[in-house]
């Protein structure tokens, strides 16, 4: 991928969760797509002790905090934190004496996080804006990563687990929800920025994945796929994605090459030692 070509798939990106943001912080649902698998799979109880707001800008496609084994005392940051949910809900898992980051690139959905926390009364929580590619932390300075949804954006998934890496501790743990494919899809709907911008194009090949984690230093390194995607439950996601994005495309032939490809995966790893 050219430079060029992934700085236009960034701006896409943070134009599309900007307005999901925007439709969140209105009380509105911002779910749409792939990006939508994971609000049936968290504790209901513990969604109602958060602001209406953080449950409705949740995007993610699992519950990387029910595999996560937080306890207090711990550092956690989560890549992509968008409305803040996994945030405070780990925040809530480390006290006393921990914290949970959330790192968002899209500057709604950062402020939206804020207001979202002011509103939770969790205190032990904080909202950065940047990029999940250079993240603004120091080296061995957190416990356990979470990330809901979001490496999959990414023009450049290696430099993220290098910097996943970089500022885990020694024995730190990675443990993410994400859309792990099982295999390559076809070259058209790969270069779909609409398919990429809705965790589907950007996805890797699990093989892909793990080889790439194993790349950056991580040990036990493992992809569990917990949802796979049929031909019925594609069809009904199809019918919300804009025209523009399948124009061209012969509908039965799509859903027959994504039939069985597209998972919602936990992804586990280890900084050894
Ligand atoms: C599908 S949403 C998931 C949000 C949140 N994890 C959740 O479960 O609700 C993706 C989020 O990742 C953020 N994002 C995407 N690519 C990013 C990057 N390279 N660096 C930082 N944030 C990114 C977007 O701004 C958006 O808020």
């Amino acid at each position: 991928m050219t430079t060029q070509d992934a700085e236009a798939i960034r701006l896409a990106v943070r134009e599309r969760y900007g307005e999901a943001a925007t439709l969140a912080g209105r009380g509105e649902p911002a779910v749409d797509g792939a990006a939508s698998f994971g609000a049936p799979l968290y504790d209901q109880n513990a969604l109602a002790e958060l602001p209406q707001a953080a449950v409705a800008a949740s995007l993610g496609c699992g519950n990387p905090t029910a595999l996560a084994d937080l306890a207090p005392g711990m550092t956690v940051l989560d890549l992509g934190s968008g409305g803040g949910i996994d945030v405070l809900l780990s925040a809530r898992r480390v006290a006393p004496g921990g914290k949970a980051y959330g790192l968002d690139m899209t500057p709604q959905m950062v402020e939206l996080a804020r207001q979202n926390q002011t509103e939770s009364g969790v205190e032990n929580a904080e909202f950065l804006l940047g990029n999940i590619e250079s993240i603004p932390l120091p080296d061995a300075s957190v416990d356990v990563i979470i990330s809901n949804c979001v490496v999959n954006l990414s023009t450049d998934k290696p430099r993220v687990l290098d910097e996943a890496f970089r500022v885990l501790r020694t024995g730190g743990r990675l443990a993410i929800s994400d859309i792990v494919l099982m295999r390559q899809l076809p070259p058209l709907l790969a270069g779909l920025v609409g398919l990429w911008t809705g965790c589907v194009a950007g996805a890797l090949v699990k093989d892909e994945l793990e080889r790439q984690l194993t790349a950056a230093g991580f040990v036990s390194v493992s992809v569990e796929p917990v949802r796979t995607l049929d031909r019925a439950e594609l069809a009904e996601l199809a019918k919300d994605l804009d025209p523009a994005v399948v124009a061209g495309l012969n509908p039965e032939a799509t859903l027959d090459a994504l039939d069985g490809v597209i998972t919602s995966s936990f992804i586990r790893a280890r900084k050894p030692g």
